[in-house]
């Protein structure tokens, strides 16, 4: 920065994430997102700040209920068609980068075929939380020592532009669960636009699209009976209270999840059982509730088979195949990357 003498001082500064004022950026961005999710009506809350530690672990926990089946279903795919699925990618060096990977378990089927097979690969697992990205990369590690593994501690859309720099391999990208189905349909034609962007051509995606199915079995998987998908919920409003000290009475607030049959969506909510004003530190400000108001919390969408198709083609990827488990419940799809 020059200054002319003799003059008001002119000139700009550019900041960059080193300096003190944004290094304090996550949880800023944290309160400025509760804030206008708070303000919005119906209120909401973006269900990616589910996952801090406590978040993850609970998240965890719900992946082994029999009564979320995603997880259970993707693992059946993954056992069953690892090998049409990997013989594809075992001659030349490739990265597998895992989007909101968690504790990496499912990922291990995958992984101890391609070892078993000699492939050159190298695992990238990017993960919002640091406690899960340090227990997937400890077990993992621990699983195969031989494995190169470069983790990131990144929200997807920091990781994709780190991928973008990511020239030197081929790449297969995995976002597995029902991730892709936490998007509305926009966001995540959005999502995968930038994601076949920041990829070469013929670089993979392999993504877990949970399936349009018997509505009793989506209402259960989404509000199981043992109470974790409550507390998982709940603890939005708990890391509210940890990190922008917040007044939230978790017991003043109950869960409910919904299929909307006309979107496609589970729909999660915290719903106010009283009249309540709850008040937040790192805004200055509190919030009323009104008895029976709710917090959206998140949507996680439902596909037919078409709909894969239609996403697929409008986001310029190349339908390669697509696995089912035994029940017609989840699908995982692989695409290939399109340019020219
Ligand atoms: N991404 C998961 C899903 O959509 C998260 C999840 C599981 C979830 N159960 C939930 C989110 C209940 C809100 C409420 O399947």
């Amino acid at each position: 920065m020059t200054t002319p003498p003799n003059s008001a001082a002119q000139g700009y500064t550019v900041l960059d994430h080193a300096d003190p004022v944004l290094a304090d950026s996550p949880r800023r961005a944290f309160a400025e997102e509760v804030l206008v999710g708070l303000s919005e009506r119906p209120k909401r809350l973006p269900s990616k700040y589910f996952y801090d530690d406590a978040g993850s672990r609970l998240f965890q926990d719900i992946t082994e209920l029999d009564a979320y089946y995603p997880t259970r279903c993707e693992r059946e795919i993954f056992q069953a068609h690892h090998a049409d699925l990997l013989d594809r990618f075992r001659r030349a060096p490739f990265n597998l980068i895992d989007l909101g990977a968690g504790d990496g378990r499912k990922t291990a089927v995958l992984l101890e075929y391609l070892i078993e097979k000699g492939a050159d690969v190298r695992y990238v697992p990017i993960d919002i939380s640091e406690e899960a990205m340090r227990i997937a990369v400890d077990a993992v590690g621990q699983r195969f020592p031989t494995l190169p593994i470069s983790g990131l501690v990144a929200d997807y859309f920091d990781g994709l532009r780190w991928l973008a720099h990511q020239t030197d391999r081929r790449n297969l990208v995995l976002f597995l669960g029902s991730n892709i189905g936490n998007f509305d349909k926009p966001r995540a034609r959005a999502f995968l636009r930038r994601l076949w962007n920041a990829l070469n051509p013929a670089d993979r995606v392999l993504i877990g699209f949970d399936l349009k199915k018997d509505i009793e079995a989506l209402l259960l998987a989404y509000n199981d009976p043992q109470g974790v998908t409550e507390r998982f919920n709940l603890n939005l409003l708990e890391r509210i209270n940890r990190e922008l000290g917040g007044t939230f009475n978790p017991d003043k607030f109950r869960f409910f999840s919904t299929y909307n049959v006309f979107s496609g969506a589970m729909e999660s909510y915290l719903v106010s059982l009283v009249d309540q004003r709850v008040y937040i530190e790192a805004l200055s400000q509190d919030f009323h509730f009104a008895p029976w108001e709710p917090i959206h919390t998140e949507y996680s969408y439902k596909y037919l088979d078409h709909d894969i198709t239609d996403l697929a083609q409008f986001t310029r990827f190349a339908v390669e195949a697509r696995w089912y488990d035994a029940q017609g419940w989840f699908c995982d799809a692989l695409w290939r990357v399109e340019k020219g």
